[in-house]
């Protein structure tokens, strides 16, 4: 009798450590934690290093700093004119440091992100000659957005590695870097760091989302028209930077190149 008894609280026992362990593997964590090899929720890197299996996981193998080495930014920004402002505005240090304040971009960066990155920089400002638009016109202040209006005398015309433009583009992306840039809207081609935050916050928002599905993908994000055959140099010249920028760091370039 008592012997069964005993043995009802050991099938009590392990029926509880496999419901336990059955639960702590389904892991539905919230979405901002990991789940773990192990399945369970967590921030640090017992939970979102190797082995996370979902969440916000960091998959990055390199820390970003090895991958943008200062020679491979130096190799680009030297074929710009020395007459360019973007000569003595972009460094290799300001881009780690934008980067730097998403988290989620140099957790996940791979090489392959970084050459398709550096592809439409080289295109977008000529080697990083540019640090803005060229022969703009117009504020480009929309006065019917009343959540970013526009400061008084002030322009919001393309600034920037990717030419942030519009004022509420500059205040969405302002308040994301933590900068008032519907007041300041020229911190963009003041600052470095504000200025590769202002690229980043476009890539992490348009760009990104679409990278898994080839180069193609990422230059109809940025220029829809030259995908619809009204730039096929543009394209072309954004292929050949992505081809030579993965043969730097050393990757394939992937399928689906063109779109
Ligand atoms: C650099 O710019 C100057 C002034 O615009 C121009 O005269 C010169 O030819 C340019 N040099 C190169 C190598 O493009
Ligand atoms: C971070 O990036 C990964 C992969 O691109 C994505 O799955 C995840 O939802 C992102 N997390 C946040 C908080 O944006
Ligand atoms: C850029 O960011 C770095 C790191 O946060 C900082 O030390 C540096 O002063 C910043 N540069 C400017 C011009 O704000």
């Amino acid at each position: 009798m008592a012997l069964t008894k005993l043995f009802a609280v050991f099938l009590i026992c392990l029926f509880s450590f496999y419901s336990k362990t059955a639960k702590s593997q389904y892991c539905g964590c919230s979405p901002i934690l990991c789940c773990s090899q192990k399945g369970y929720c967590g921030i640090d890197d017992d939970y979102c290093g190797s082995g996370c299996r979902s969440g916000p996981c960091r998959k990055s193998k390199e820390p970003l700093d090895r991958i943008v080495t200062q020679e491979f930014f130096d190799k680009i920004i030297s074929q710009a004119n020395n007459s360019c402002a973007g000569k003595r505005f972009y460094t290799r240090d300001s881009f780690i440091n934008a980067a730097n304040t998403f988290p989620n971009f140099t957790s996940f960066v791979t090489r392959r992100e970084i050459a398709t990155l550096f592809a439409h920089f080289t295109h977008e400002t000529k080697h990083f000659c540019y640090i803005e638009e060229v022969g703009s016109s117009g504020d480009y202040c929309d006065k019917n957005n009343r959540e970013y209006p526009c400061a008084l005398g002030k322009n919001y015309y393309g600034r920037g590695p990717f030419q942030l433009t519009w004022n509420y583009n500059y205040g969405a992306c302002g308040r994301i870097l933590g900068v008032d840039l519907l007041s300041q809207p020229e911190f963009v081609t003041s600052n470095p760091n504000v200025s590769f935050g202002t690229a980043l916050w476009f890539w992490m928002n348009s760009v990104r989302p679409v990278l898994s599905q080839g180069f193609g993908a990422t230059i109809r994000a940025i220029n829809v028209m030259e995908c619809n055959g009204e730039n096929s140099g543009a394209v072309n010249a954004r292929i050949r930077y992505y081809r030579d920028y993965c043969g730097q760091l050393g990757v394939e370039s992937g399928a689906n190149i063109t779109c």
